[in-house]
């Protein structure tokens, strides 16, 4: 199985998608897509940069005069097409994903079918835009508010999760009454691009989505950020980036949301059951090789069962099969890039050099430059790099606690809050260690929190706004008010 398999060839597109259009760079350059589990050119894609991207914005704007107009029926009508030939097209899209992610293929076809839930989703969510009628401070004045689209909305997305980041921000948007132009990552735009073609074909009116791909990030990102006709920006991305884009975006005062880096506690007390934790401590750590902003990054682990989880945990992590995303037998991809495999080793160098045990895994794997050996480290402390900074790999990091308060302590010693998660069977301890830990979300005895109705975000420097879920539309929208007089 490979990207040669596909039942449709031609959702493989190579421009950018700008105003109903498919167009090439005005320098007519390219750049090459690489699969990281052989380091192959996939294909070459258009390089577009600030001026191409300017114009998909333009077309952005005159496109949503007409589409706010809508009803949200019609809105919803064409949602649910898009989401339809998504579904449809699910096994093919999961092979180009499959091969310039390297996420395993299951994996990838599972991603297809998350991001199409946002489309599902936002399709219904757009009837349900309501307003409100204020009781008024006079007896002849009337108080109402509407909402309405925010206008022009700006996204940047990233290579982990080449689907889902995209349909969470476009759907609401669509769904609001606003267009979108879309920035992905670079590694990744034919995912991108393959939504683009369906989103054509399922009758979404031109200029409503715009995909602009390059490998000029900051030329792109500084147009999307600073043209006063965008009014919303959402990023998935690192903290760093996201804390840039949003000083950039506050020259024209945009709305911002950013889904930005995580530091996942996963917090197992003695009263677990060890096995589920285990369990669940691994699909936490593993998702995606450990490329997700919710991966368990600590798995802090109470005293008295902690030699018997290190024990558990590395014997289910030592029958990893890492290989080619597309193999039937693996269960672990590559890394997206050899940069990244040697980014993960310096943590874990770094930890064993301040005196944490490998007990399994530990190095690039001969197989290629971008695989990382599924990895275990124990004897864990706060000194080492492995404990501040957001691993992206495969290696689990298992720390060590004694009572409850410390527990809660290590959790929240960290400026990130995205996700966390507690195995615990004690009902008291869930609600007291839930509400003390400083998280957007949080997982008791489960950690397949994410999905298309619920509230994806996370607090501190882990950013801002909510995606999916009733809560995910809000960001899409303006509210006025609107005082009628002399009633
Ligand atoms: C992410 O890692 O950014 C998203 C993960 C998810 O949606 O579950």
């Amino acid at each position: 199985m490979s990207i040669s398999n596909l039942k449709d060839p031609s959702l493989l597109r190579n421009q950018s998608y700008i105003n109903g259009l498919w167009l090439d760079a005005d320098s007519g350059k390219t750049f090459p897509v690489i699969d990281p589990a052989n380091n192959q050119t996939i294909t070459q894609v258009a390089e577009m940069g600030a001026a191409e991207t300017g114009r998909a914005i333009a077309a952005a704007e005159l496109a949503m005069q007409s589409w706010k107009n809508t009803t949200a029926k019609e809105r919803s009508v064409l949602l649910r097409r898009w989401f339809d030939l998504i579904m449809a097209n699910q096994d093919d899209l999961a092979m180009i994903m499959t091969a310039e992610q390297g996420k395993v293929l299951e994996e990838s076809k599972g991603e297809i079918a998350y991001g199409a839930s946002f489309v599902e989703w936002f399709a219904e969510e757009a009837k349900r835009i309501y307003g409100d009628v204020i009781p008024s401070t006079s007896r002849d004045r009337r108080s109402i508010v509407i909402k309405q689209p925010i206008g022009v909305v700006a996204a940047v997305t990233p290579w982990n999760f080449p689907n889902a980041m995209i349909t969470r921000k476009a759907a609401p948007a669509l769904a609001a009454g606003c267009a979108i132009v879309i920035k992905p990552a670079a590694e990744t735009p034919l995912s991108a691009l393959a939504l683009a073609e369906l989103a054509d074909r399922a009758g979404i009116p031109a200029g409503l989505i715009n995909v602009v791909v390059g490998t000029a990030a900051p030329e792109i990102g500084s147009e999307l950020t600073s043209n006063p006709m965008v009014k919303k920006f959402t990023f998935t991305g690192s903290t760093p980036v996201g804390k840039l884009l949003m000083q950039q975006c506050a020259q024209t005062v945009k709305r911002t949301s950013m889904e930005l880096g995580g530091n996942a506690p996963v917090l197992v007390f003695a009263d677990a059951d060890l096995d589920k934790a285990v369990a669940g401590a691994i699909a936490a750590k593993y998702r995606n090789a450990g490329q997700t902003c919710i991966c368990a990054n600590r798995i802090i682990v109470q005293d008295t069962i902690y030699d018997a989880f290190v024990e558990k945990f590395t014997a289910k992590v030592k029958a990893f099969r890492l290989g080619n995303g597309f193999e039937q037998t693996t269960t672990l991809g590559p890394l997206i890039t050899a940069k990244a495999a040697e980014n993960v080793h310096s943590l874990v160098v770094d930890a064993q050099a301040k005196g944490a045990r490998v007990t399994t895994g530990g190095e690039i794997d001969p197989l290629g430059d971008a695989f990382y050996q599924p990895t275990v480290l124990s004897n864990l402390s706060n000194d080492m790099r492995i404990a501040k900074e957001e691993i992206f790999g495969p290696v689990a990091a298992i720390y060590k606690f004694s009572t409850e308060a410390e527990a809660i302590a290590m959790a929240n010693d960290t400026e990130f809050g995205l996700a966390s998660y507690l195995f615990t069977k004690d009902a008291s301890r869930v609600w007291r260690v839930s509400e003390a830990i400083d998280y957007g979300m949080v997982g008791v005895n489960e950690v397949a929190i994410s999905s298309e109705v619920i509230p994806f975000g996370g607090v501190k420097e882990s950013g801002q706004g909510r995606e999916g879920s009733k809560y995910g539309m809000d960001d899409y929208l303006e509210i006025k008010y609107i005082c009628m007089g002399d009633i």
